[in-house]
């Protein structure tokens, strides 16, 4: 079959009132990632040669963000007077041709691939303009499909349907197709006579019903494209998506002990035989390693997490941090920007920010590494097979030689040279019978108050 190109239009222009932010909707996050990357993402997995974002003014950050990216080009939209006017400000896109012409919204972030694949189908079996329908449980809001037969006759807004229409739970999701041929004529066609005084991109289907053509409606599943006008929505949203990312984990041979309190990044990646436990976060950026065991009430970002590693419970594993193989990062202890030799561990109540500790070293419980002097950052580099006593202060820049050896309690300010022992504090004076005689000192103080 010769290939079709395609080209791709999201619309991104709203400001989504209803989410009562300063911030544009499709920037919303679902999975730590914006709506709009989502949707960016997906179109560009579904073969799209260009893709046309449409924007309102001053939406500056979300521009550069779509300027940085291949293949996408943003168009600004300067008055938003409805969905069908926002597909025309890509004009000169529409105009440049493509085969196929898909139509989506940014504020449905969860179509799959699958779906525009099916909506592409379609027009290569021969359909002028193909739309993704699906059942909804509460229509309220959507555009109705008025099907006749397997034709699809009429979208009709909620605002503008009749008692009758209204009673249809087979919904618009908004994502549409229009064979390249027709795109342009059918929506210069859109006019604004209705209840909200909008271009319609949905009166799209009765325009080229009259000129003729052929419209046919693809049905998704709803979690797939719901919408997102609301806070309660992106909420709603963003169940479905941890849904499905905890079914792909388990499907992938993870062990979830109680799925449903474990959170998944867009881009968490966790091997096979990896255990997470109860109540862990994964915020972007993340991978696991086969068997290391993510144990409970641990929240982890940007981090490496090495084969048969243990992490917490209660740990906190921050961007940089990278732990080698069969490492353990106990409780209350917070990783970051600092690599973990291999069977390193660090195991109670501590901070190792920008360092590197090497394999088997043991980092007892309160060791502090001071990195930050008020202005600037610095290192701190642990040798292989060093032991680092509890309670010890690594201030930084600093290190440890191969085999250390650091007293507890110790204040480590100079290089600890290889196989040497520290000691970083006063030492120890026993006064023997002194403390009879000091309590005997006390009690008399007090009596003579009394
Ligand atoms: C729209 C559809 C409705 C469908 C629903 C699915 C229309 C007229 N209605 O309603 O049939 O069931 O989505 O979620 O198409 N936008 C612009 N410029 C504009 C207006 C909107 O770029 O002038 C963008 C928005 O940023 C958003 C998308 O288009 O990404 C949809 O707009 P929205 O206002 O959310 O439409 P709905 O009322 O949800
Ligand atoms: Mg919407």
């Amino acid at each position: 079959m010769p290939h079709r190109t395609c080209l791709s239009i999201v619309l991104a222009a709203g400001l989504g009132t209803r989410m009562r932010s300063k911030l544009p909707k499709v920037l919303h996050e679902i999975g730590g990632l914006s709506m709009i990357s989502h949707v960016l993402n997906t179109v560009q997995a579904a073969g799209s040669d260009a893709i046309a974002v449409v924007i309102g003014p001053q939406m500056d950050e979300l521009e550069t963000q779509l300027r940085a990216r291949e293949n996408v080009a943003p168009f600004v939209q300067n008055e938003r007077l409805g969905t069908a006017h926002a597909v025309l400000a890509a004009r000169r896109a529409l105009e440049s041709g493509a085969d196929d012409i898909l139509v989506l919204f940014g504020d449905t972030p969860l179509v799959t691939s699958g779906t525009i694949a099916r909506v592409r189908e379609a027009l290569s079996a021969g359909a002028d303009m193909v739309v993704v329908g699906f059942e909804a449980e509460n229509p309220f809001g959507y555009g109705r499909l008025l099907m006749d037969g397997d034709r699809l006759a009429a979208i009709r807004e909620e605002k503008d349907a009749s008692a009758s229409e209204r009673v249809a739970t087979f919904c618009n999701s908004g994502i549409m197709g229009f064979s390249g041929v027709h795109a342009l004529r059918i929506l210069d066609a859109i006019g604004n006579q209705n209840t909200k005084g909008e271009y319609y991109l949905t009166d799209a289907v009765e325009i080229a019903n009259a000129q003729s053509l052929k419209v046919v409606a693809v049905s998704a599943e709803e979690d797939e494209v719901q919408g997102i006008n609301t806070k309660g929505q992106l909420a709603k949203c963003e169940a479905v998506f941890q849904a499905k990312m905890r079914q792909a984990a388990m499907e992938n041979g993870v062990t979830l002990i109680a799925p449903e309190t474990v959170f998944f990044a867009h881009d968490t990646r966790l091997a096979a035989d990896v255990v997470v436990e109860q109540n862990v976060v994964f915020a972007a950026g993340v991978s696991v390693e086969d068997g290391a065991r993510i144990r409970a009430f641990s929240h982890l970002e940007g981090a490496k997490v090495g084969a048969g590693s243990v992490v917490g419970p209660y740990a906190r594993l921050r961007p940089g941090a990278t732990l080698s193989d069969q490492s353990h990062i106990g409780n209350f202890v917070e990783i970051k920007n600092a690599t973990i030799g291999v069977g390193a561990k660090v195991n109670h109540v501590s901070y190792i920010g920008d360092a590197s500790v090497g394999s088997r070293s043991n980092v007892g419980a309160g060791t502090i590494t001071c990195n930050y002097d008020g202005i600037n950052k610095h290192r701190t580099e642990i040798g292989a097979g060093s032991f680092v006593g509890s309670n010890s202060t690594l201030v930084a820049p600093v290190s440890l030689g191969t085999g250390a050896y650091v007293a507890a309690g110790s204040v480590v300010t100079d290089p600890v040279p290889r196989d040497a022992l520290a000691v970083g504090r006063q030492r120890q004076v026993n006064k023997e019978g002194r403390a009879k005689t000091l309590r005997a000192k006390l009690q008399a103080q007090k009596d003579k108050t009394r």
